[in-house]
């Protein structure tokens, strides 16, 4: 079959043959660069889209590899994508010394007593293994300044803000023709971003997977569209085939920015267990939880989710709470008590039944949407 064009002003800005992102999705503290690692970025920029590492939680020299790893193995554009916490970028970077591997269960020393406390109590009743996790400090998420310099200096095609406002390097970064992104989960964002500089906005709805706002989808596209006018806006949130493509540029989207879809597939970084929940996940399988991050993000329910609420507790503030949740989920992998860990996932899981090739996804979301765009509405719509 010919090869079908699906072109709208983002391939030109970026210089990509397809509207189609992959999203930004950082690694768990703990072991191999899962999320959206080297390998995704080069299968979906290779295959017309544009790839984007997923850099939070990698240190800021990981980073560095991480970008010149890519360039080795394609030629395409690709992007990075880092949380910018606003305190940290007000308040500075922790000093550049502050990279160590440390033991994460010594990392706990430093949480408030009563969680220190519920993590000691949840262990002792599970009878979980102690942590041996070792996790590296002083990353891309306590130096955002050092992490956008870094891409800076590297070339870094597109620089994506997962978190925060980029505005403090937008200036520096258009001066070396790099394009700036953000992510916005309400109007109000989107139009501060857009306010701040950046070429495009992400709206990324209720639904999505990770970090997740208030605004459905559907709701939040045309009024970010109109909150950040005249920057252009791309669509996130429950997007996993084709239809959502062809609705988000019907809305008028120019793109669209795609997580679960993409961690679920053959080079998506996530364990094998954890894309199979992906796969077994119903359309209702996901919930919004602080346990992992201390901030709101949607993940497959498991138990842990069950445990959290009823422990009472206030979450740590973002990133503090990622070390609670990280050594609790590394003791219940580590125990094989399955239904106490999954990943962050969004409700588009409900339509995965199959860890495919990310080129495939690609390819099979541009014939799709092709198809809609330019013929295929159901027999019962009359349009003229
Ligand atoms: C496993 C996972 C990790 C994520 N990590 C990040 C991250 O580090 N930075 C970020 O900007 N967004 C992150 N997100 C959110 C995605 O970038 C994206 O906005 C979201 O997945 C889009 O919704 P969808 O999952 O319905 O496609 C993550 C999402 C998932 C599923």
């Amino acid at each position: 079959m010919a090869k079908r064009t699906l072109r709208t002003p983002l391939c030109d800005l970026l210089d990509i043959e397809y509207p189609i992102l992959s999203a930004g999705m950082g690694p768990s503290l703990i072991g191999e660069k899962t999320g959206a690692p080297v390998e995704l970025v080069v299968a979906v920029s290779e295959a017309g889209g544009l790839g984007v590492l997923g850099g939070a939680g990698y240190t800021v020299e990981e980073m560095r590899d991480a970008i010149r790893e890519i360039r080795k193995l394609t030629g395409r554009p690709f992007g990075v994508d880092v949380l910018l916490p606003a305190a940290t970028v007000a308040a500075g970077d922790a000093p550049a010394d502050s990279t160590h591997e440390i033991p994460l269960a010594d990392a706990l020393n430093a949480l408030p007593a009563a969680h220190r406390e519920w993590f000691e109590k949840i262990k002792a009743e599970f009878g979980l293994p102690d942590t041996e996790a070792v996790i590296s400090t002083g990353t891309t998420t306590s130096r955002p300044h050092a992490a956008a310099e870094v891409c800076i200096e590297e070339g870094v095609p597109l620089f994506c803000a997962g978190l925060g406002s980029p505005e403090f390097m937008v200036e520096a970064a258009h001066a070396t023709g790099m394009k700036v992104l953000g992510i916005a989960g309400n109007a109000k964002n989107a139009g501060r971003i857009a306010r701040g500089g950046a070429d495009l906005v992400v709206a990324q709805g209720h639904e999505a997977g990770g970090h997740t706002g208030r605004v459905g989808s559907m709701a939040l596209w045309p009024q970010a569209i109109d909150a950040a006018a005249p920057t252009p806006v791309l669509a996130a949130g429950g997007i996993g085939d084709g239809r959502g493509l062809a609705a988000a540029l019907a809305v008028g989207c120019i793109g669209v920015w795609v997580g679960t879809r993409f961690l679920a597939s053959k080079e998506g970084g996530a364990l094998d267990i954890q894309k199979q929940a992906i796969v077994n996940a119903g359309d209702e399988d996901t919930r919004r939880t602080t346990i992992y991050t201390g901030k709101t993000s949607r993940a497959t329910y498991n138990r842990f989710h069950d445990l959290w609420e009823e422990s009472g507790l206030e979450p740590l503030r973002f990133p503090v709470q990622v070390l609670l949740a990280s050594a609790v989920v590394d003791m219940f992998n580590r125990a094989g008590n399955v239904d106490y860990v999954g990943p962050f996932a969004g409700q588009v899981a409900g339509m995965i039944d199959e860890i495919k090739p990310a080129a495939q996804i690609v390819e099979e979301m541009v014939e799709e949407a092709a198809d809609i765009l330019t013929r295929r509405l159901p027999s019962s719509v009359t349009v003229s």
